[in-house]
């Protein structure tokens, strides 16, 4: 079956609006992002999910934030190198017709789908908020023609989902329609948390942000979790999750090194995370530099030109759309 490959490489990732990159986003998203983006020319589509920040909410307060966020966000995207003469960035919400073509997909759609969603499992009483959530994404990715997805582990799930509503509709209007995305990798990477549990998140509080106060950073560092090793042996690799965030932060080279000195023996945890310290100013620090020469003016400015760009790639798409199902403007 031809799955794709007729239609031209673009890749589709999405941040929420929250407290910033962390070392999860960029060792299992942005480093790829960055690097793909060179392949051809506005191949890569990088946005804000503000919409999907705000499944839930109860107060008017709930929204106060979500602008700033969004714009320092995309200040922090453009100080690690998403590169807006390569990408397309903008903010989910500049492209209203998301969600005509969302509808358009909730009808093919299964309901089993949406219950995929380990959030919905995890809240109480899930809003329609937070049960639309994946769907939204595949609006997402679906709307952009997006050949490859790049995402965390932990957002496999909606990729799968994706792929299941484009092989549907596929079947329905055939396959120059849209391609099915897929991985940008096989096995997505997931950075765990300071613990070695769960995902690294904001909200769980086990994260090392890539802009944040330098003293929280050394803290974040020394509360890494590790195994008890006597000193004069080497510590293990296996399942490391210091060793794990030298890979996200400085790439296999990064794990090659740090996986030598695990096993020399002659280093102890808190040597490694003096390197792991080291290694993060010398990859993040001159991203912490272009940081502070990006005003908001420049990232909402970028963000505009990105949300007209994005809105013909997903108009083009309704517009398809419509002549499939016979309406015109
Ligand atoms: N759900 C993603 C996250 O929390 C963000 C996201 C929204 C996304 N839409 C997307 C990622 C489409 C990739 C493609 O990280």
């Amino acid at each position: 079956m031809n799955v794709g490959n007729t239609f031209p490489f673009r890749t589709a990732s999405g941040f929420r609006p929250l407290k910033g990159l962390h070392i999860g986003h960029y060792g299992a998203v942005l480093r790829d992002v960055c690097a793909l983006q060179y392949a051809r020319q506005s191949c890569s589509f990088v946005f804000i999910a503000d919409h999907h920040s705000r499944s839930t909410w109860k107060e008017k307060s709930d929204f106060l934030n979500t602008h700033k966020r969004t714009t320092e966000l995309t200040r922090q995207l453009l100080a690690v190198g998403v590169n807006p003469e390569y990408s397309v960035i903008y903010r989910q919400s500049d492209v209203p017709e998301i969600f005509e073509f969302m509808w358009f997909l909730a009808g093919i759609t299964s309901h089993g789908r949406l219950t995929r969603n380990p959030v919905l499992e995890e809240s109480g009483e899930p809003t329609a908020g937070v049960y639309m959530y994946p769907l939204l994404m595949v609006a997402d990715i679906l709307s952009l023609r997006a050949t490859h997805v790049v995402v965390g582990d932990d957002q496999k799930i909606h990729v799968e989902s994706a792929r299941d509503v484009a092989k549907r509709l596929r079947g329905v209007f055939g396959e120059d329609f849209l391609p099915v995305p897929e991985y940008h990798r096989p096995d997505p990477v997931l950075i765990r948390g300071l613990k070695g549990r769960d995902k690294m998140d904001g909200a769980m509080g086990n994260e090392i942000y890539l802009f944040g106060d330098e003293d929280m950073i050394k803290d974040k560092v020394a509360k890494i979790v590790t195994t008890s090793v006597s000193y004069g042996n080497p510590l293990p690799t296996e399942d490391s999750v210091l060793l794990s965030y030298a890979e996200a932060i400085g790439g296999e080279a990064a794990r090659k090194v740090f996986s030598a000195d695990f096993e020399s023996s002659h280093f102890d945890y808190s040597d490694m995370k003096t390197k792991l310290l080291e290694l993060f100013m010398d990859v993040v620090g001159p991203y912490r530099e272009a940081h502070l020469k990006i005003s908001p003016q420049d990232a909402e400015e970028i963000l505009r030109c990105g949300g007209l760009r994005a809105r013909e790639a997903v108009g083009n798409m309704i517009a398809e759309v419509r002549k499939h199902i016979g309406e015109s403007f």
